[in-house]
C-alpha cells in the first residue's frame, strides 16, 4: 500500500549506479504480472549505455532528463502467441493491458527498492526500435527509466473514488459520501470533488 500511494513518476536522477540485483528484482516483478493466457509475451531490454540513452531521449521527443537515469528499461510485447491464440483482440489490446500491468509492477518495485522511475509511452516508435535494433514484429509499448531520485515529487491531484467509481450501473453514483472514513485507501484525498471538476 505504501508502494501504490507514494511512488511518484521521478525524473530527476541521481548520478549513481543502480544494483544489477535490484535491476533483476524489478525485471523479475515485471514478469510475474497476470497475462491473457499466462502467455507472458512482454519482453525487455534493459539500457545502460550512455549513447543510446541519449538517443532514447531524443526518440522520446526531447525529453532528455530521461537520458540522466543510469537504466531505462524498454517494454515490448512479441504477441505472436496472443495472436495465435486470441486473434485481433489478444494482438492489439490483451498485449497492451499485459505490459502495462507489468509495468505498474516493476514501478512499485523499483519505488521498494528505494528507487525513482517514471513510465513514458511518448516516442516514436520507429525510432526506438532503430536504436535498439527491435524487429518490426515486435511492439514496442513504454520506456521505462530507473535510477535513484534527485527529486521528491508533491503528490499529483487524483480524482475521488465517487468521480470514477460506479454503483450497479454505469453512471448510477453512491448514495452515501464514499470519500469520507471508508478507510485508509481514502485518508489521502486532499481535494473536495465536484460534479464539475475536469483535470
Ligand atoms: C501511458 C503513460 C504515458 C506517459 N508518458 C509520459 C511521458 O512521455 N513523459 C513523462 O514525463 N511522463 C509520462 N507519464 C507519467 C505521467 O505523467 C504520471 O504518471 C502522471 O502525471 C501521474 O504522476 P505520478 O506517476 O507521480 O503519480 C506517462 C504515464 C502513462 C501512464
Amino acid at each position: 500500500m505504501q508502494a501504490i500511494f507514494d511512488r511518484r513518476s521521478i525524473r530527476k536522477f541521481l548520478d549513481k549506479p543502480v544494483e544489477e540485483e535490484k535491476v533483476l528484482k524489478i525485471l523479475d516483478a515485471g514478469l510475474h504480472a497476470p497475462s491473457a493466457g499466462n502467455l507472458q509475451d512482454w519482453q525487455f531490454i534493459v539500457v545502460r549505455e550512455h549513447g543510446k540513452r541519449i538517443q532514447l531521449s531524443e526518440a522520446a521527443g526531447g525529453q532528455y532528463w530521461i537520458s540522466a537515469a543510469p537504466i531505462i528499461i524498454v517494454l515490448c510485447s512479441k504477441t505472436n502467441r496472443l495472436r495465435r491464440i486470441f486473434g485481433e483482440q489478444g494482438e492489439n489490446i490483451y498485449s497492451i493491458i499485459d505490459c502495462s500491468l507489468s509495468a505498474e509492477n516493476m514501478l512499485l518495485t523499483a519505488f521498494s527498492e528505494g528507487l525513482g522511475s517514471c513510465l513514458v509511452a511518448t516516442f516514436d516508435k520507429d525510432a526506438v526500435r532503430r536504436i535498439l535494433d527491435i524487429p518490426p514484429e515486435i511492439k514496442v509499448y513504454a520506456i521505462i527509466p530507473v535510477g535513484y531520485a534527485a527529486e521528491k515529487p508533491n503528490p499529483p491531484h487524483r480524482l475521488g473514488i465517487e468521480s470514477v467509481a460506479f454503483l450497479e450501473s454505469y453512471g448510477k453514483t453512491w448514495t452515501k459520501d464514499v470519500s469520507k472514513g471508508i478507510g485508509p485507501v481514502f485518508i489521502r484525498r486532499d481535494q473536495p470533488f465536484t460534479d464539475s471538476e475536469d483535470i
